[in-house]
């Protein structure tokens, strides 16, 4: 029997906001700490009502990120990859109107490859391989991108792009303001 897990819920950093746009580092293995990252990262993202979260979100700047596409019905699924790599993409593309945790509210399409090959190494610290299409890896690549200070909205126009950090911005100012 293993430790009963405790898990914080993290608090999730909105854009815009300079900590999103950080380049996170390779963790050198899988320990306790990043164990407690991945778990803590699940419990925030499912609180959240996420299907995915990437550490960058929560201001950790290790590459890690966890996925959950199995939706609401049905049991959990959850994937957590530190160090993830896409070592092959098909060439088909797949449009997805895409949300974000860090983008509260707001979705636009995005492009990116229908299927993928990813490495990455599992909460046990074991190098693994999954091959992923559809919306699962879309989802992958979308927490991948935040690893490297990448968000969706960095795909989509510069002007639809400055409309969604202009409201969100706003409403961070109103969100402040004395009442
Ligand atoms: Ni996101």
């Amino acid at each position: 029997m293993g430790k009963p897990k405790i898990m914080t819920i993290l608090e999730i950093i909105v854009a815009p906001d300079p900590r999103l746009k950080v380049k996170a580092k390779p963790v050198d293995g899988v320990d306790d700490d990043v164990r407690k990252l991945m778990d803590d990262m699940l419990e925030t993202m499912h609180s959240a009502q996420g299907i995915g979260l990437a550490s960058i979100q929560v201001g950790d700047p290790r590459r890690v990120i966890v996925v959950d596409v199995s939706g609401t019905d049905d049991d959990p699924d959850p994937l957590c990859m530190a160090n993830p790599e896409l070592v092959w993409t098909s060439d088909e593309e797949r449009l997805h109107e895409e949300g974000c945790l860090s983008l509260p509210e707001h979705y636009a399409e995005v492009e990116r490859p229908e299927s993928i090959r990813v490495r990455y190494l599992d909460e046990t610290g074991e190098i693994r391989e999954l091959e992923a299409d559809g919306m699962l890896a879309t989802c992958i690549q979308h927490e991948m991108d935040h690893l490297d200070g990448v968000l969706f909205v960095d795909h989509i126009s510069s002007l639809k792009r400055g409309m969604i950090l202009r409201k969100l911005s706003k409403a961070k100012k109103q969100a402040e303001a004395p009442v």
